[in-house]
């Protein structure tokens, strides 16, 4: 009785059709939101078998790097960026042991702000498929203190960076260089532009 119902019954068909939306939805995380990654899990994306896509961490931030295979994956120039977190590497250059770590410790400002506008990169480029949980983010996918301090420095690299922009610009121009070989650098005054400015001086002081 009760099938002959469902089965000539366009409204009960509607309503198991939206049930079962409705718990897909409650139940579906989608990968790119979701998941929690531990270093060991990663490190099986790191290009060795073909058939896994290619995961890179950066300040516990995981991305899909499987396009940029001819340098993600193995023999590419960059492979030992896969698999892991090596945010240090990103400014230090070192490719190897204790270079591949994801700490951070004694760098300057500016180069925090590097390892931050890599990750934007990577944001930019690839696709982000979750969190390392460790250093960056708990076991629950929050961001932990270190990264907000990194953070937080990388916003001061940033505010120095742009002082210092602020005080080339008021720094009179230079136009010409001298240098000796190791020795030091002479910076001739730019005498075209100061003329020119002169000159202007001197014509606008005509109508003032
Ligand atoms: C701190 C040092 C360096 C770091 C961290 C670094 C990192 C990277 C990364 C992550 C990529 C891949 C970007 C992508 O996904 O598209 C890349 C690409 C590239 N890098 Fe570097 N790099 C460094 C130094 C250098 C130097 C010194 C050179 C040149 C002598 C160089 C030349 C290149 C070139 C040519 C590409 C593009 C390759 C291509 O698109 O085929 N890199 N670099």
């Amino acid at each position: 009785m009760a099938a002959r119902l469902i089965a000539t019954s366009p409204f009960v068909g509607i309503a198991v059709f939206v049930s079962l939306i409705a718990l897909v939805a409650f139940y579906y995380k989608p990968f790119s939101q979701q998941r929690l990654f531990t270093v060991e899990e990663l490190a099986l994306y790191n290009g060795t078998d073909q058939s896994f896509p290619i995961l890179l961490g950066i300040l516990g931030s995981v991305f899909d790097v499987t396009k940029g295979k001819s340098h993600y994956g193995e023999g590419g120039g960059y492979n030992h960026f896969s698999g892991r977190d090596a945010s240090r590497a990103f400014v230090s250059g070192n490719f190897t042991g204790d270079g591949l770590t994801d700490s951070l410790r004694d760098l300057s400002s500016t180069q925090v702000k590097s390892v931050v506008e890599w990750r934007d990169f990577y944001f930019r480029s690839y696709t982000f498929v979750g969190k390392l949980v460790g250093r960056y983010y708990d076991s629950e996918g929050n961001p932990t203190k270190y990264l907000k301090g990194v953070e937080a420095k990388a916003a001061r690299g940033a505010q120095l960076l742009e002082k210092q922009k602020n005080e080339e610009a008021k720094q009179p121009s230079c136009n010409s260089r001298w240098s000796q070989d190791e020795g030091g650098e002479v910076c001739l005054p730019d005498v075209e532009s100061n003329y020119r400015n002169q000159a202007v001086i001197v014509l606008l002081s005509q109508f003032l």
